[in-house]
């Protein structure tokens, strides 16, 4: 089988609100984003996954489709999407995007068409409408709870003016589920799909990849969660992890495989890790979010678990695990390694909080150069090159995440700040007229891409450094596998993988080299900080090989 591409790809998340806006409006854009392609190309990636840019009222920064095979205005047309398709074939880019199968916007047409239909109908009957408890059907039709905290029903007025059904949304009002029971949401997403394939899609990347299915006769939940992220066992919601939903990607596979050119799907499932596998394979999905790693708190044996076991589970499944730090839905790393062990990982950082920015910036960038230095794909989210903290000082009634309107939580407004470009521009160069969607700190400044650009040491040149040395020694194929260093100093994790000893000394004292097994004639190829020749220096990642 010839190489496929994503078995070792490093994928960046495009997050287009707040990558590049080209006209001025504050919101970014698909041809701002296309500007952007050549500093992706320099940056060595192999390909980006663009979140949702579809029509959409934004209730949930477009993770409330409205039209699956359009793209919002304030985003551009279908002609820019094409058009970026284009050119980032041309850098020698792949292109994933972002599918939304569990829910859709309330203003998508199926859905008006189902509330203005009756109970029963078959338009009813492409979502999941329910009669309600009690004697007047006044109570939602079972105990669930939203992802962003509140009921997740909804009850509907009728069209002759009474109060009626109730509608399921496992994530905000504005986003209804699909009843993936009824064939005609099978044949309408099989159908999406193909319009971003022929379009020249590499891929997707599959929104809430755990839902779909739901529970047959939607029994009460013993244990109902509120929060995506960090789902331990046990605790898992009764909606998420149903057999069924295999059942759609052995559906999806062939559909992807009628493609040439290694097209696949990756998908994004809070789930515990060893659920994952049953997900992946020649007749499923090709891969899904490792979160065990982004969960993992730093420290020799909690990292090191979240790398031995997802290698483990892989090779089980004959496809290559991923790795991925940071998104648009948790607490960027530079922030959350400044923090206490305990910390949640989502929900967002309230101004109150005050985590350690110095010591969160130097972990991230360890945690970072040991992520690249692993067999698999590795996923990286737009400014965490930047060394971009989570960004806590946002007015409440400029932030836009529903959790935040739903229950007061802070919200993941923080870790979406528009991108800093240029350090003396209008909104940091990230949108001519200096607007931007979100407010974005003076630290942003200091922190921007053509400050950092060229500078030895800055965070960006250190992530263009290891992707490329990453790509030279071919690090992300599994080859000879990974082997840890039983010996290692107290405090410092290593392994040897792909002829590169990487040392991460997560304590906060210098560890001298002369001390870990196998560094004898190494050099430094690599450091997350600034190394002398002796010493592996406190919170610090290393690469060494013989040079
Ligand atoms: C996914 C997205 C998140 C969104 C949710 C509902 O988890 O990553 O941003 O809010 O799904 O679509």
């Amino acid at each position: 089988m010839s190489h496929q591409w994503w078995r070792d790809a490093v994928v960046y998340q495009v997050y287009p609100r707040s990558f590049a806006d080209s006209d001025g409006d504050g919101m970014g854009d698909l041809p701002g984003i296309t500007e952007r392609l050549p500093y992706l190309r320099d940056l060595g990636v192999d390909a980006l996954w663009l979140s949702p840019f579809y029509l959409s009222p934004q209730h949930d920064a477009g993770y409330d489709v409205a039209d699956y095979c359009d793209v919002d205005p304030r985003f551009g047309t279908l002609a820019d999407a094409d058009a970026l398709i284009a050119r980032a074939h041309e850098l020698g880019l792949k292109v994933l995007v972002d599918i939304v199968p569990n829910h859709s916007s309330n203003e998508h047409e199926l859905f008006q068409r189902a509330l203005a239909a009756a109970p029963g109908s078959p338009e009813r009957d492409m979502y999941i409408y329910r009669d309600g408890r009690g004697e007047n059907g006044e109570l939602p039709p079972n105990n669930w709870t939203s992802i962003f905290h509140g009921d997740a029903w909804t009850r509907v007025t009728e069209a002759d003016g009474s109060l009626g059904q109730w509608y399921l949304h496992i994530f905000d009002t504005t986003q209804p589920d699909w009843n993936w029971e009824n064939p005609a949401v099978h044949e309408l997403f099989a159908g999406v799909l193909r319009f971003w394939l022929d379009r020249g899609a590499d891929g997707f990347r599959v929104d809430v990849a755990h839902g779909m299915a739901k529970p047959a006769g939607l029994p009460d939940a013993t244990v109902n969660s509120a929060g995506l992220i960090d789902i331990p066992e046990g605790e898992v919601p009764i909606y998420f992890d149903n057999d069924g939903v295999v059942e759609i990607y052995q559906e999806w596979r062939p559909i992807l495989d009628e493609y040439d050119g290694d097209r696949m799907m990756v998908l994004e499932a809070w789930i515990p890790e060893h659920r994952l596998p049953q997900y992946i394979g020649t007749d499923r999905a090709h891969q899904s979010f490792n979160f065990g790693f982004l969960q993992a708190r730093w420290g020799v044996d909690t990292m090191r678990r979240a790398i031995e076991k997802p290698l483990e589970l892989a090779d089980a499944v004959d496809s290559p695990t991923t790795w991925v730090l940071s998104n648009h839905d948790v607490i960027r790393h530079a922030t959350r390694y400044g923090f206490a062990p305990e910390h949640r990982f989502g929900e967002g950082l309230s101004r109150e909080e005050t985590p350690d920015a110095e010591l969160g910036l130097r972990r991230a960038r360890a945690a970072t150069l040991l992520m690249l230095a692993l067999p698999g794909a590795a996923y990286l989210y737009q400014g965490e090159e930047l060394g971009l903290p989570e960004v806590a000082d946002i007015p409440d009634e400029l932030r836009e995440d529903p959790a935040h309107t739903r229950a007061g939580v802070p919200g993941r407004d923080g870790c979406r700040v528009p991108i800093p470009w240029v350090h003396d521009a209008p909104a940091y160069g990230f949108s001519p007229t200096g607007a931007s969607w979100l407010p974005q700190p003076e630290s942003f400044g200091a922190v921007a891409a053509d400050i950092q650009e060229g500078v030895d040491g800055s965070t960006l040149e250190m992530y263009r450094t290891a992707l490329h040395l990453r790509r030279e020694l071919r690090l992300g194929e599994h080859a000879d596998g990974v082997a840890f260093v039983e010996d290692a100093p107290e405090g410092v994790l290593a392994l040897l993988h792909g002829g590169v000893l990487v040392a991460v000394n997560t304590t906060d004292a210098d560890v001298p080299l002369a001390e870990l097994p196998g560094a004898a004639g190494l050099g430094v190829i690599a450091a997350s900080g600034p190394v002398d020749a002796d010493v592996i220096p406190a919170e610090t990642a290393v690469w060494l090989r013989e040079i």
